[in-house]
């Protein structure tokens, strides 16, 4: 098996338990505990952060060139744009939570707003996993 074929292997699986993670983050914050919420959102970002460095790493290695029709060439930008503004949303919001924790006079606006803000992110985080599982279902 090449490395791009593993990379997209873990893909997948990562994707599935993503999902299932953000999922369960949302209900923990719908129900009050902070706390975990809180360690799973660190955690998740920081994964995803990971897994976009792999991925530009695997892209780098040499392999066949993958032929894909044009009319997916939108939905592959849509769903890389949409998936960029979650990740980097939720990079915010998250900074945004750490700042408050280390100053806690400061007032910033993404933690006024988490509530709302939150809600838009973790969506279109969904929905880019979602994607991802389709294109995997379109490509492989
Ligand atoms: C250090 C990181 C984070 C902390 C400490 C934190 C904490 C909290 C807390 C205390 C709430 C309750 C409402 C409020 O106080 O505004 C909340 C709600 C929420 N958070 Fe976070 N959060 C973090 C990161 C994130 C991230 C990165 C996302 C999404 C990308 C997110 C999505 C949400 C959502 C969707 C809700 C509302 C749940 C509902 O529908 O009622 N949180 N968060």
């Amino acid at each position: 098996m090449s490395e791009h074929d593993l990379f997209l292997n873990f893909s997948l699986v990562w994707t599935l338990v993503a999902i299932i993670l953000l999922s369960f983050s949302w209900r923990l914050a719908c129900y009050g505990n902070r706390q975990r919420h809180r360690q799973l959102m660190i955690f998740l970002t920081l994964a995803a952060w990971v897994f976009i460095a792999m991925y530009l790493w695997q892209s780098r290695q040499p392999r066949p060139l993958l032929e894909i029709k044009e009319e997916y060439i939108l939905w592959l930008i849509v769903h890389g744009v949409i998936g960029l503004i979650a990740l980097l949303g939720a990079t915010a919001l998250v900074f945004a939570r750490l700042w408050q924790e280390k100053v806690p006079e400061s007032d910033l606006h993404l933690n006024r707003h988490h509530k709302l803000y939150g809600r838009i992110f973790i969506t279109l985080w969904l929905f880019t996993h979602i994607g991802g599982m389709i294109n995997y279902g379109l490509f492989i």
